[in-house]
């Protein structure tokens, strides 16, 4: 493997440097950002994805308020919590951006510390933290698997979502590091994470894959192909709902009818403990324009879209969830379900 990883987001002493993945895979280039509203910007124009990336972008912007306003009014922390409004109201479903701002938060709360020099240390731990995590997973979900003959994945879970690694891909790495194994990608309409970023990683990493079109992953199933869907998350409830990329849950339900298991893989930053099951979690609706062709995009087309970006599997159609603090087995089974892995 050549390792090559690539990195969504280099923190910097004057900012926050992040690779535009909407120029992936032809153009790797790096917008650096020194004030907080860029970087709200940046996650709300998907220049940044993936659950655990926008959180730890977030927490990065969070510090990047605090250079700006910190000790310069007595009210220094209004400005800044004006600019956590706005990071929070750059994406809805992710919840680690929600995460990694209430550590922020609770920083910034303190009186007596150097508050920007705590912020800071906070966002890197975050970021570094995230890559350990995933490296973790990585090995937990490659021993679940143990042999496999081939895997599909979902949208985009590697380096380029995360810390570094990857989740979903992190496993999907450490597995072709054992053995060999068939690796197929959805091209994950309609922003294409699967066919822009995803098979380009793993090229970048010497490992080969196979794109699909999304709607060829029953017929994949069916050719006995593939035994393990691997994908990661964006907010899971108590119960093991998981919200990810739309497509997710159809994977799931084809899965069932195919005898393929279903693994998510996901660090506890991911988990909302505040949600019973998956009904509340808030999915985002994109624009119809980027479903509809150009000639529908005008006032009196009569095509419309509805773009919903994310949806709700239920945690009856997962069969493991893997996690840096652990692995649970069919959450929607077990008594205690994956309140385990809360103070693990
Ligand atoms: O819309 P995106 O590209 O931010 O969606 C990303 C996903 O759905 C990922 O599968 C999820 O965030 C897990 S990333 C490790």
């Amino acid at each position: 493997m050549t390792n090559k990883i690539v990195q969504a987001l280099i923190w910097k002493e004057n900012g926050l440097s992040i690779l535009d993945q909407r120029q992936l895979p032809s153009v790797l280039h790096y917008e650096h950002y020194t004030h907080s509203q860029g970087v709200a910007q940046a996650i709300a124009t998907m220049q940044v994805r993936g659950a655990p990336a926008i959180g730890i972008a977030a927490a990065y912007g969070v510090v990047l308020s605090l250079k700006q306003h910190y000790g310069t009014t007595p009210a220094w922390r209004s400005a800044v919590y004006a600019d956590i409004d706005l990071l929070a109201n750059s994406r809805p479903t992710a919840v680690n951006l929600f995460w990694a701002l209430d550590k922020m938060k609770a920083i910034i709360a303190q009186e007596s510390t150097d508050v920007l020099a705590a912020a800071t240390a906070c966002a890197i731990a975050i970021h570094l933290e995230d890559q350990t995590a995933n490296r973790k997973m990585g090995e937990l979900g490659a021993e679940v698997i143990g042999h496999s003959k081939g895997l599909l994945t979902h949208c985009n879970t590697g380096s380029l979502a995360t810390g570094g690694y990857g989740t979903a891909l992190g496993v999907i790495r450490s597995v072709a590091a054992r053995q060999s194994v068939a690796i197929y990608a959805d091209e994950t309409r309609p922003w294409l994470q699967g066919a822009r970023l995803t098979v380009w990683e793993l090229a970048q990493d010497g490992i080969p894959a196979t794109l699909i079109a999304d709607s060829a992953a029953a017929w994949l199933m069916k050719s006995g192909a593939i035994d393990w869907i691997i994908v990661g998350a964006d907010r899971i409830a108590s119960n093991g709902d998981t919200a990810n990329k739309i497509g997710t849950y159809s994977l799931a339900v084809l899965a069932k009818q195919h005898g393929v298991k279903m693994m998510v893989v996901a660090p506890t930053s991911t988990i909302d403990w505040t949600l019973e099951n998956g009904n509340a979690i808030e999915i985002e609706l994109r624009d119809s324009s980027e479903l509809l062709p150009e000639s529908y995009h005008t006032p009196d087309s009569l095509v419309s879209a509805w773009n919903p970006v994310f949806d709700v599997t239920p945690a009856t159609l997962i069969d493991a969830l893997v996690t840096e603090r652990g692995v649970v087995l069919a959450p929607s089974t077990r008594a205690e379900g994956i309140a385990r892995l809360r103070n693990a």
